[in-house]
């Protein structure tokens, strides 16, 4: 069972002092491991996945296989669902840890799903039909420059009909604009997740610490994400969120789409 609740008296997270400047710029190197792999798949439920998937066909417009890039894939949960509906399927990411995770889970569904540890400032630039990157997988990196090098990238990896979907955390959502957040959640062994954040909303910039905390191991790490809406005008043509709050514009024939916040 899965219990998440908010702030109370003993949380101990405390960022009244941490800085966004403060943080390693290559933050994201380190983050995502055997922690976040074993939290996550307690708080991202297959059920969740499926229908994320459902919503990526859907707004994709996938009406036939298609060849699909998942930017960011880590363990793959994407990436697997999409090649077990017959889509050709590259997954990419830098963490190791998630990746080997990823094939071990494809062996396990007998599906084929070419797996690729790269940065995603490479981004192959093999034609795709779609383009997807789900769960705030943007963003990471320190200057919008560095973050829009993506956006461009992922506008030559897309065929001229192709689209690009991607999934982040909704800015003009209230509880993302409130002064400090937590999200915490209590596994029923007594593992606690707990994510303390801050948004600045001049600058789209969200940032905080994440803690895994079981007794004997307790993790902190800082996290800094750019919510990216600097150079994705130029390229977007349809507009959503997973979390079902959508609005869309006409998708423009011939000009690679981008579904995103
Ligand atoms: C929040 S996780 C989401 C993973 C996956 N999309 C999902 O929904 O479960 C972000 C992922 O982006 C990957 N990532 C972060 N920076 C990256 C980079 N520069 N190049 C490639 N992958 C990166 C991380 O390793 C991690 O797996």
């Amino acid at each position: 069972m899965i219990r998440t609740r908010r702030k109370s008296a003993e949380d101990s997270l405390d960022i009244s002092s941490l800085t966004p400047e403060a943080i390693p710029d290559d933050w994201y190197t380190r983050i995502f491991d055997g922690r976040y792999l074993e939290v996550d798949q307690r708080r991202n439920l297959p059920s969740k996945t499926l229908a994320e998937v459902a919503w990526l066909e859907d707004v994709g417009e996938l009406s036939r296989p298609s060849r699909i890039l998942d930017l960011g894939c880590g363990y793959g949960r994407h990436a697997i669902e999409l090649a077990k509906r017959g889509h050709e399927v590259v997954g990419l990411d830098l963490s190791s840890v998630l990746l080997n995770k990823a094939e071990s889970d494809a062996r396990k569904a007998r599906v084929r799903v070419d797996w690729r540890q790269q940065d995603m400032r490479d981004v192959p630039q093999e034609g795709f039909d779609l383009v997807v990157s789900m769960h705030t997988s943007l963003g990471y990196f320190p200057t919008n420059e560095n973050n829009r090098e993506v956006i461009n990238a992922v506008r030559g990896a897309l065929n001229s009909e192709g689209r690009f979907v991607f999934d982040q955390i909704d800015p003009r959502k209230p509880e993302v604009q409130q002064r400090q957040r937590l999200e915490r959640t209590e596994f029923s062994d007594g593992t606690r997740f707990r994510k303390l954040s801050k948004f600045r909303v001049r600058e789209m910039l969200w940032y905080g610490l994440y803690s895994y905390d079981d007794g004997p191991r307790a993790m902190t790490w800082p996290f800094r994400i750019r919510i990216q809406t600097d150079g994705l005008g130029r390229v977007t043509g349809v507009y959503a969120f997973a979390s079902g709050q959508e609005s869309r514009t006409p998708h423009v024939r011939g000009e690679p789409q981008c579904i995103g916040a």
